[in-house]
């Protein structure tokens, strides 16, 4: 059938990795069984993993392999979403995987992995490659980066061999902790070898901007200040804090969200063209266009930032608890569950435009989509035909119905000239009817085979913490009367109140 590729179809054109050891720091957390061991067994699914491969867990608990396996099993059957579970190949797979116990800042720790990553190279012919992905508390990172460098673990034991480490976010709490993870991390592997994970450039969706800004001839044009009135990023999430309150209480919206994900998107939505498909052509750009995110004056925050917070409702007949009520997180929390950001880029293309970012827990519904609104055509030609008010508008949406749609006016049929809006819509699930791998089956196999072009790198991540820098000073030296906006609402006025101020509206998606 057209625009339907099967498994086969896949094999033929996909990817397969080399013989590699994959060695997860934070194995017995919950992103191992949920995303990364997931990830894995669908590539092995796929087929695009090499017999000499296998998985090292390492965490502080106590575990056997076989208990290991078992949890990754249970894990892997309850978080596949879209894959069928095939027990025969899990077996295999499961050969594999092996664990070890200890605590990130005991020498013995690595002494023993180091012996593991020998046997495998033996057992498994992993080629003496290894990828370690640390999915730790990130207060142990540094720990972690250390214990490699000391034992020596971030050398390839054979001639053209690799060794990489995957780095999970938050990467770093504030500008400065960001800055001295990252010396951290230098100080052990080379800057090619440091893969900066934000699964959001991962996405399927979030990589498809690049193919349609720059693969057709028609929308390039259009993209600057002279035809882009203002731009929305919203990304919204129905759930509340889903018992990671104690994590989240500390970090809020705008660093678990605004600061890493949302940027990158907007780094993608706004860069200019790259060179060329290289990972630094790319990254070059999406650095280029962060460093040119105009750096708010503290007495500027106010006007170009909201904060807000949850209180209890009622939804749907069900009472929702408010942030904080929420276990582990204190009865006067101050954290922002909800932050919408005002961000002007400074460069030609952009100048003036403004960029709305928003991000919320608890909205009415998980959407994350980017809007990007057009001028009101000049003419009062239809003033009087109902052709005023709806400007053209493109939305690329991200999540959940992955797709992209345009508005514009027509002409109502019949007698008279009569206009009303309309969308052209495009839907990755009926255009291309196959399954969309996940962000960590595209960023693990990106890593294995040392394509860096969807990860970030060290100036990305500076440029992005200096761009929300200044609010999270104001915000921390600021008290606010939370919470400002029931479970299940749109947030707060204040963020409505944000853009009215220059006459626009957030659409509701
Ligand atoms: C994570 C945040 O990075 O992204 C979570 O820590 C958030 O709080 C999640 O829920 C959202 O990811 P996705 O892929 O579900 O949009």
């Amino acid at each position: 059938m057209v625009g339907q590729f099967s498994l086969d179809d896949r094999l033929r054109y996909e990817r397969a990795a080399p013989p590699c050891a994959v060695v997860i720091f934070g194995a017995n957390g919950d992103l191992t069984k949920r995303k990364l061991l997931p990830a894995l067994y669908r590539l092995a699914y796929e087929r695009r993993l090499p017999a000499g491969f296998a998985v090292v867990g390492v965490s502080r608990t106590e575990m056997s392999d076989e208990g290991f396996r078992e949890k990754m099993r249970e894990g892997v059957t309850r978080f596949l979403e879209d894959s069928p579970f095939d027990a025969a190949l899990w077996d295999d797979f499961a050969r594999g995987l092996s664990y070890i116990s200890g605590d990130v800042a005991d020498a013995g720790l690595y002494e023993r992995l180091r012996v593991r990553l020998a046997e495998l190279e033996e057992t498994r012919q992993t080629g003496g490659n290894a990828l370690f992905y640390l999915s730790t508390q990130p207060s142990h990172y540094e720990t972690a980066v250390r214990g490699l460098g000391e034992a020596g673990l971030q050398r390839a034991t054979q001639a053209g061999g690799w060794r990489r480490i995957i780095v999970e976010k938050p990467f770093g709490h504030d500008q400065e902790s960001a800055a001295h993870l990252n010396a951290s991390l230098q100080r052990v592997f080379a800057e090619e070898s440091i893969y900066r994970i934000d699964h959001y450039l991962g996405k399927e969706t979030v990589q498809n901007i690049l193919a349609f800004r720059f693969g057709n001839g028609i929308f390039e044009p259009l993209w600057n200040r002279r035809y882009v009135n203002h731009v929305q990023i919203t990304a919204a999430e129905a759930i509340g804090v889903e018992g990671r309150g104690a994590y989240y209480q500390e970090a809020g919206a705008l660093r678990d969200m605004i600061q890493n994900h949302l940027l990158q998107v907007m780094g993608t939505i706004a860069m200019e063209p790259p060179a060329s498909y290289e990972p630094n052509a790319v990254r070059d750009e999406r650095a280029k266009l962060l460093r040119s995110i105009r750096t708010l004056k503290a007495d500027e925050v106010a006007s170009h930032a909201v904060k807000g917070q949850y209180g209890r409702a009622t939804i749907g007949g069900s009472e929702v608890a408010g942030f904080r009520e929420e276990p582990g997180v204190a009865a006067d929390a101050q954290t922002d569950t909800y932050a919408a950001v005002t961000v002007f880029v400074e460069n030609w293309r952009w100048a003036g435009v403004p960029f709305y970012i928003r991000s919320g827990k608890r909205m009415p519904k998980r959407v994350t989509d980017i809007a990007i609104q057009f001028n009101q055509a000049p003419l009062a030609l239809f003033e009087d035909t109902g052709g005023q008010g709806w400007p053209n508008l493109l939305v690329v949406r991200i999540q959940p119905e992955e797709g992209i749609s345009l508005r514009f006016f027509s002409k109502l049929p019949g007698a008279g000239m009569k206009l009303r809006p309309v969308t052209m819509d495009f839907n990755y699930g009926t255009s291309f009817g196959t399954r969309t791998p996940t962000a960590y089956e595209t960023l693990l196999m990106d890593a294995l085979e040392g394509d860096a072009t969807l990860y970030t790198r060290q100036d990305m991540v500076e440029a992005s913490w200096r761009a929300v820098q200044p609010i999270l000073d104001v915000w921390s030296g600021t008290k606010f009367a939370l919470p400002n906006y029931a479970a299940g609402s749109w947030g707060p006025a204040e963020s409505d109140e944000m853009l009215a101020r220059r006459g626009h509206v957030w659409r509701v998606p």
